[in-house]
């Protein structure tokens, strides 16, 4: 009898110990830690800034909001969205710029840079350019007509980046084939789902010529006057007109819509892996779904922008607030 309170107290406190504890795992491990008002208190018209930034850059060529989309998307699936992507080469560091994927492809830097030092103006040292990226695309999205959305913030930068990575098919090419591409995401915690509404954002932007000069030529599930039309700008032979672009979207190149699911309907797809997704594969019923329905396609993307944006974020005092993307500070 004498024993039971001790007892019972022992393990009401060693109890909350494990409560405690249980409590911080799942806070630590969860994506909870970022959130849509994390700059409310520390930076809070770091929005107005962005996009003025964003509007005027569009403004002037639009192609650039779907530059920044893609740049996000790279980030992302190299070791998180961790701005890892900004960081230039070094003589001593080779960052993640020449890989494969990126190298005389992905664009937007200047105007990352640009948005990174209005906002140290205002916030010195507080955010970060990996939340700068998600905002930016945010941003682009909406400046071409698609959906707004709240993101998620609180990312630092990291002190590092990955080239390996980043050049060996982490990054999906643009060759893949349909298992290729659900395998290259489901890698990212993404569903087939989320890469089906993510290759939507082919909604707006360019390729390059070598990214489907193979499909342009000799592929079949390909409508052929289109086929002949992208071949007039895209010589055969490899290394001609190696970087001559294309719209990824033949009817509205710079406006986002789901007019890109409708050309898949019609062989019309740029790339291998767009077609893919509608080839009588398992994402033919989502593809015909999106091109029917343009709001199920703008809430798709944009669950799907914001489960790619949860990709690895450093937070806490992980990484660190870059001063300048292009390098660690
Ligand atoms: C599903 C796998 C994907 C593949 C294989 C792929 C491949 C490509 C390729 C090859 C290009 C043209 C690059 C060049 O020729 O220079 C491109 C452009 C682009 N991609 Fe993707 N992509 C994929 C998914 C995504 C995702 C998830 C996003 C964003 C959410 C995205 C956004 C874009 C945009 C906006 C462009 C045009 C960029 C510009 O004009 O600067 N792509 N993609
Ligand atoms: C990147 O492209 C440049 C220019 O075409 C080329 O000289 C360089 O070798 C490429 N870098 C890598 C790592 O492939
Ligand atoms: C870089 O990426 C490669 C390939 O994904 C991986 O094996 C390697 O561990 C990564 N390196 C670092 C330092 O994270
Ligand atoms: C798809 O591509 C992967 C990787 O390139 C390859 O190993 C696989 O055999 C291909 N699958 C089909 C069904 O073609
Ligand atoms: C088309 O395929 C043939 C045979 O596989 C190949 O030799 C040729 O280089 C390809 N052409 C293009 C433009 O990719
Ligand atoms: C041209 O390049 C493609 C893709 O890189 C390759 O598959 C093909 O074999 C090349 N063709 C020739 C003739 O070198």
């Amino acid at each position: 009898m004498a024993l039971s309170p001790i007892r019972s107290s022992t393990f009401s406190s060693s109890s909350a110990i494990v409560t405690l504890a249980v409590l911080l795992l799942l806070t630590r491990t969860s994506s909870a830690t970022l959130s849509k008002n994390f700059y409310s208190k520390t930076c809070p018209n770091v929005f107005n800034t962005v996009k003025s930034v964003v509007k005027s850059a569009v403004a002037k060529e639009p192609r650039i909001g779907a530059s920044i989309v893609r740049l996000f998307f790279h980030d992302c699936f190299v070791q998180g969205c961790d701005g890892s992507i900004l960081l230039d080469d070094t003589p001593t560091f080779q960052g993640e710029k020449t890989a494969a994927a990126n190298n005389n492809s992905v664009r937007g830097y200047e105007l990352i840079d640009d948005i990174k030092s209005k906002v140290e103006k205002i916030c010195p040292g507080v955010v970060s350019c990996a939340d700068i990226l998600d905002i930016a695309s945010r941003d682009s999205v909406v400046l071409l007509g698609g959906p707004f959305w709240n993101v998620r913030l609180g990312r630092r930068d990291s002190r590092s980046a990955n080239f390996t990575a980043a050049n060996t098919g982490v990054i999906p090419p643009p060759t893949s084939n349909l298992t290729n591409l659900i395998t290259r995401f489901q890698d990212q915690g993404l569903s087939a789902r989320d890469m089906v509404a993510l290759s939507g954002a082919h909604t707006f932007g360019k390729a390059r010529c070598t990214s489907f000069r193979d499909r342009i030529y000799n592929q079949t599930n390909i409508d052929r006057t289109f086929a002949l039309a992208r071949q007039r700008r895209c010589p055969r032979t490899n290394g001609t007109g190696d970087n001559n672009l294309a719209n990824l979207d033949f009817r509205t190149p710079n406006h986002f819509d789901n007019n890109y699911f409708k050309n898949l309907l019609i062989k019309r797809g740029l790339l291998n892996s767009d077609q893919v997704l509608f080839n009588g594969g398992s994402t033919d019923s989502l593809v015909r779904t999106y091109s029917q329905n343009n709001k199920a396609f703008d809430s798709d993307f944009v669950k799907a922008m914001i489960r790619m944006g949860d990709i690895k974020p450093l937070t806490g005092s992980q990484g660190e607030i870059r001063k300048n993307c292009r390098r660690v500070n």
